[in-house]
């Protein structure tokens, strides 16, 4: 059977951390699903459909990745997927206590569901969606931290360059 994983997360926007953790996931599972989240604590810069076309743009090449919109929570959209595991990168020891409350969390609503956590490459160590936002929202330059569609639409928001 097809060992499908969510990867969970508000992806405001899609960072190369981000496609680099689900190049890395798709070694393990058979289909990434990854899951843009309508209900995340986080107030977003983008809308919901402009997070879910991004992230579908940068993985229209990859088959086995699907991006999907999701409301409401995690673990009834994992079971109603049939997905086995939710996936995660880790950062570093800061990511850890959020990731663990969530993980525990997760569990205890849903038993049979695991989370299967990823350390990010170390080359986007230090990049988050936040960071990435403030340096673009101040005029810096986020390429190559970013792929090139959300860079544009990065620049297109606060509107700078083209
Ligand atoms: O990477 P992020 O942005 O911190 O992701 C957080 C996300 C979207 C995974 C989390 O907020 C979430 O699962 N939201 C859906 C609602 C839900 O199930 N909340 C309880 C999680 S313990």
């Amino acid at each position: 059977m097809e060992k499908i994983a969510i990867y969970p997360g508000t992806f405001d926007p899609l960072t190369n951390g981000h496609v680099s953790l689900v190049k890395r996931g798709l070694k393990i599972f058979d289909q990434i699903i990854v899951a843009v989240a309508l209900h995340s604590p986080k107030k977003t810069l983008f809308s919901l459909e402009e997070r879910i076309a991004l992230a579908q743009e940068v993985f229209a090449s990859c088959p086995r990745v699907k991006v999907e919109g999701f409301s409401g929570l995690l673990v009834d959209y994992v079971r109603k997927r049939k997905a086995v595991a939710i996936l995660r990168g880790l950062r570093a020891v800061s990511d850890f206590e959020y990731e663990f409350q969530m993980a525990l969390m997760n569990r205890k609503l849903s038993r049979e569901i695991q989370t299967v956590f990823l350390m990010t490459d170390y080359k986007w160590l230090y990049i988050s969606s936040t960071i990435i936002k403030e340096v673009a929202s101040l005029g810096g330059d986020v390429h190559g931290l970013v792929p090139e569609v959300v860079e544009k639409a990065l620049y297109k928001k606060y509107g700078k360059k083209d």
